[in-house]
């Protein structure tokens, strides 16, 4: 069909015989690509996004009437729904991503690469009338506050309501986000279709998706599709396809950093702030991290991010470059099970109203349960199959994977500026993963390289909850293993290149492990708010004010460094974890150093990675 090429676009111009709603794009590019999207996958309409309440209120009705989401008792949960996903589309599905860059080799041995030309062609067929009998929303949205130099854009095309109201939530979606884009603002396209078409006669499903699934990343033309699943990090485009997969490729062509991390700012007694970022492997207390509740009389921990930091090299009014970092997210779609009163407060706070929550339990009262939340479960609950269940039902009523989508700016640590344009100076990064044994409660590296080594070592035990021999290690470089965009070699060679850059204004790197056990498997940290007194630790190492002893791995605190006032620690139990034992190091460092080998990681890293054997 002929379109405007004015700029002044009408809803028939956009695609021709679609009745069109809300306000378009001034861009032909942009209209041009929805009228190509439209005339293949062929919707019935087609919505323009605003972001405002009243095409939310109408959205949301219709969900509640299609069965999509249900409405929470609102005395107990106001504004607040549960949407039942199929049983079969719980999760990410990373067997089913797909970076289809011009060679596998720029993919790398850790990623699932197509040939971008095969691709296209499956990708065609699949679109094909895809969104028949449906609505194909356009949904504009920011990664960032509008307004900083850090931002980027995107529009994601989605034929899923759910989607909508999520990003609505996740991200900064609607017509501010447009307006950067009609302003000239580059934008990443990103399609997705549940990949469920409705005949004339069909009656939908509360979550209809596809039992074939596409989660397909273009990086060199930065370009995104997701075809068949309705769930979070699958269609919520924003997050990890855009704000990791592909940000980690316009990071490395443009020179910051998109990753995977937490980013909260402490503050000392004296009043001192330290922002620090970190990353871990999925089960080891990330969120509750973000929300920590200090422990320690005078230190305050503010909440700026729970899952994804960019961050960029600028220099200062003192000269100095260092990097600056924002939560490109809007949102937090948190892991249910596990958040209670006890364990997360901050997020039982957060999740008081205005909550998406999916695949939890519902209880007689018309409220969420999910295990964890208390210690004794209701006496009769919904599963979220919508089955019936009682305590002695043997499977869990909540899906263990089971999440929450809520705007971080109802949790009460968020640090006021969260939103500021300028992001924080980052002036620490933590590194963690879930180890038993070998590795030391923290550990500051010696060099930016030593903490690159870190962040690539980063391995973690596994737990009952993921697949796998539990107990046995897998290796998550950065926690990036499912979100890098690109050859994970050539990342860690933009890493050692950044912090060339930043040289005395990089952060100080650092590795921790909440996760460590004596001989007859008992935790020997308590965890939790205690992390506060780690955290001490790192926040004064960073202002120069607290020792250190010196070891082949870095700087780990005397036992006179660390405050343990009143935890009833014994003198055996502090020394045990942060003891380097060399034996035990050269095994785990020779164990790295032929993962690094497979991934053929730079040889820089390789070579500090043999002065820290030699010195052990
Ligand atoms: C997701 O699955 O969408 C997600 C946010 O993943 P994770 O919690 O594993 O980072
Ligand atoms: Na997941
Ligand atoms: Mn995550």
């Amino acid at each position: 069909p002929a379109r405007s090429r004015s700029g002044a676009a009408t809803s028939h111009e956009v695609a021709a015989d679609r009745p069109t709603h809300g306000t378009p794009s001034r861009r032909d590019d942009v209209l041009a690509w929805v009228g190509r999207i439209a005339d293949l996958a062929q919707p019935d309409r087609i919505v323009w996004v605003d972001g405002g309440d009243a095409q939310h209120e109408l959205l949301v009705r219709e969900m509640v009437s299609t069965g999509t989401l249900l409405p929470l008792n609102p005395e107990l949960r106001p504004d607040s729904y549960l949407a039942r996903s199929d049983p079969g589309d719980v999760a990410r599905v990373e067997s089913r991503t797909f970076i289809c860059s011009p060679t596998r080799a720029e993919a790398g041995p850790t990623n699932n690469w197509r040939d971008p030309a095969e691709m296209r062609q499956t990708l065609a067929g699949l679109f094909d009338g895809a969104m028949r009998g449906r609505t194909l929303y356009v949904v504009p949205f920011s990664m960032g506050p509008v307004d900083s130099p850090l931002a980027r854009f995107g529009i994601e095309i989605t034929d899923s309501p759910y989607v909508v109201a999520s990003m609505r939530i996740m991200t900064r979606s609607g017509a501010a986000a447009l307006a950067r884009i009609d302003d000239g603002a580059a934008w990443v396209p990103a399609v997705h279709s549940v990949g469920a078409p409705l005949g004339p006669d069909d009656v939908d499903v509360p979550w209809p998706c596809n039992p074939e699934k596409y989660i397909v990343h273009f990086p060199a033309e930065r370009e995104i599709w997701s075809y068949g699943s309705g769930y979070g990090g699958n269609a919520l485009l924003g997050k990890k396809c855009f704000a990791l997969r592909i940000a980690s490729v316009i990071a490395r062509d443009e020179g910051w950093l998109a990753e995977h991390m937490l980013l909260v700012r402490v503050t000392s007694p004296e009043g001192r702030r330290t922002h620090v970022a970190a990353a871990f492997p999925s089960a080891c207390g990330k969120t509750n991290l973000a929300m920590l509740r200090p422990t320690l009389p005078g230190w305050s921990v503010e909440t700026l991010g729970d899952d994804i930091v960019w961050m960029a090299p600028r220099e200062g009014d003192d000269g100095v470059t260092r990097l600056h970092a924002i939560n490109p997210e809007a949102g937090f779609f948190g892991v249910a099970p596990g958040t209670g009163w006890e364990s997360n407060p901050t997020a039982m706070e957060t999740l008081r109203r205005g909550v998406i929550f999916t695949n939890v339990a519902l209880t007689d009262d018309g409220d969420v349960w999910w295990e964890g939340q208390t210690s004794q479960p209701p006496a009769h609950l919904i599963d979220w199959q919508g089955r019936d269940w009682t305590p002695d039902a043997g499977r869990p009523a909540a899906h263990p994977n089971s999440r929450f989508t809520v705007s971080a700016a109802q949790c009460p640590t968020m640090a006021a500026d969260w939103e500021d344009p300028a992001g924080v100076p980052l002036d620490a990064i933590l590194f963690g993963g879930r180890r038993p044994s070998t590795v030391p409660l923290v550990t500051q590296a010696d060099s930016w390289e030593a903490g690159v080594l870190l962040g690539a070592s980063i391995a973690s035990e596994r737990t009952a909850a993921a697949e796998g021999t539990v107990g046995e290690l897998r290796r998550d470089p950065f926690a990036m293993l499912p979100f890098t965009g690109y050859a994970v070699a050539d990342y860690l060679a933009h890493w050692l290149e950044v912090g060339r850059g930043l040289g005395t204004g990089a952060p100080a790197i650092f590795g921790v492990n909440w996760f460590r056990k004596d001989d007859g498997g008992r935790f020997l940290w308590p965890g939790f708010g205690e992390n506060t007194r780690v955290i001490a630790w790192i926040a004064d190492r960073v202002a120069g004010t607290v020792g250190g002893r010196s070891t082949p791995i870095g700087h780990v605190p005397n036992p006179g460094d660390l405050d343990v006032t009143g935890l009833g620690l014994s003198e055996a139990d502090l020394d045990e974890l942060l003891d380097v034992d060399p034996v035990a190091w050269r095994a785990e460092l020779t164990r790295a150093g032929a993962y690094l080998e497979e991934l053929r990681a730079p040889a820089a890293l390789r070579r500090a990675l043999d002065v820290a054997i030699d010195r052990l």
